[in-house]
């Protein structure tokens, strides 16, 4: 199995980011690109900010931050990805964009590379059919906050190889994450869990029960660390969403219907965290 040194990250918002910090604390070589230049350079901001916290909390060696810092580079152009081992992608949830991208990087990265997506929900088989590398392609489905959560799903596409599902569970592993195996069917295992239960939190909202109190019962009474409201404006109303849509189409099932609520607040710009409002409001 080839070894993988280099993993180069495309995309640098809060996943991007996050997996490019784990792979390079992990001892990776570690290339990030963002179409947008103003992205990447906040991502790799966070990424040295979040390096300083960890170390000033004494949870890393001044050592051990100066090496993953070193093995850190924001790429200048995508083919700068040319000797990369391993690419994952965390661009935006849109299939068309996310093909493209696949399109452009088989033409510049070695034929031997594996590329993996971290998308939520679109299906691994068809953006790895988009990929030109359909064997050694699979999905790598990390989870918000990247360097806090312990869980990576690992969802194999219908022509993925034993060898690349072999070698992106090594490296998982190397990151310190625990593996499950999902299914390549809209939402894989979490998302198909939680988004409907965070649907049905909007829908008492929407029923006249308080924020607080939605939260307060999931946290109180279910141990959740954050309610699922909260949570909802963690993970972007936009986001969550787009995800319940392609559950609702995919699956053919009324039950993952959005709730129309949901739909008001992304139609008003109400996307959560990011945009300083949400079901809270962020200063
Ligand atoms: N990056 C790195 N570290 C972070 C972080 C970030 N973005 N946010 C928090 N942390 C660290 C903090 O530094 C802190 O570290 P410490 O214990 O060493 O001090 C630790 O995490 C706890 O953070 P806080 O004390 O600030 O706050 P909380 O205790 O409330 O924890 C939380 C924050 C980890 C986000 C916690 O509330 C949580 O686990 N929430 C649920 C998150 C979740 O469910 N994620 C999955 C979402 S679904 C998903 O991602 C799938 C996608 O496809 C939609």
């Amino acid at each position: 199995m080839a070894r993988i040194e280099t993993i180069g990250v495309v995309g640098a918002g809060q996943m991007g980011a996050g997996i490019a910090q784990v792979s390079a604390q992990s001892g990776y070589q570690t290339l990030l690109w963002d179409a947008n230049g103003a992205a990447l350079e906040s991502g790799t901001a966070s990424i040295r900010s979040q390096i300083q916290k960890m170390k000033e909390k004494g949870k890393i060696t001044d050592k051990d931050a100066a090496s993953a810092l070193d093995r850190l580079k924001a790429a200048g152009s995508l083919s700068e990805f040319a000797k990369a081992d391993l690419v994952i992608e965390a661009i935006v949830e849109k299939f068309e964009v996310k093909a493209a991208l696949l399109g452009e990087l088989s033409n510049l990265v070695q034929p031997d590379a594996i590329f993996a997506s971290n998308t939520s929900s679109i299906s691994i088989t068809r953006l790895a059919a988009a990929s030109g590398r359909p064997e050694r392609f699979i999905g790598m489905h990390f989870m918000n906050p990247v360097p806090v959560m312990k869980l990576l799903e690992i969802i194999r596409g219908l022509q993925t190889s034993q060898e690349t599902y072999e070698a992106s569970s090594q490296v998982a592993e190397r990151m310190g994450k625990t593996c499950v195996l999902a299914i390549d069917s809209p939402g894989f295992i979490v998302n198909r869990i939680l988004v409907p239960m965070v649907n049905e939190a909007i829908f008492l909202l929407q029923e006249g029960v308080r924020p607080e109190d939605i939260d307060n019962a999931m946290k109180l009474g279910t141990n959740q660390p954050m309610g699922p409201l909260a949570l909802a404006d963690f993970v972007g109303l936009d986001t969550l969403l787009f995800i319940l849509q392609i559950l609702h189409r995919e699956l053919g099932d009324d039950k993952y219907r959005p709730c129309p609520l949901l739909i008001k607040y992304v139609e008003a710009g109400w996307h959560g965290k990011k945009t300083g409002r949400g079901f809270y409001t962020y200063s």
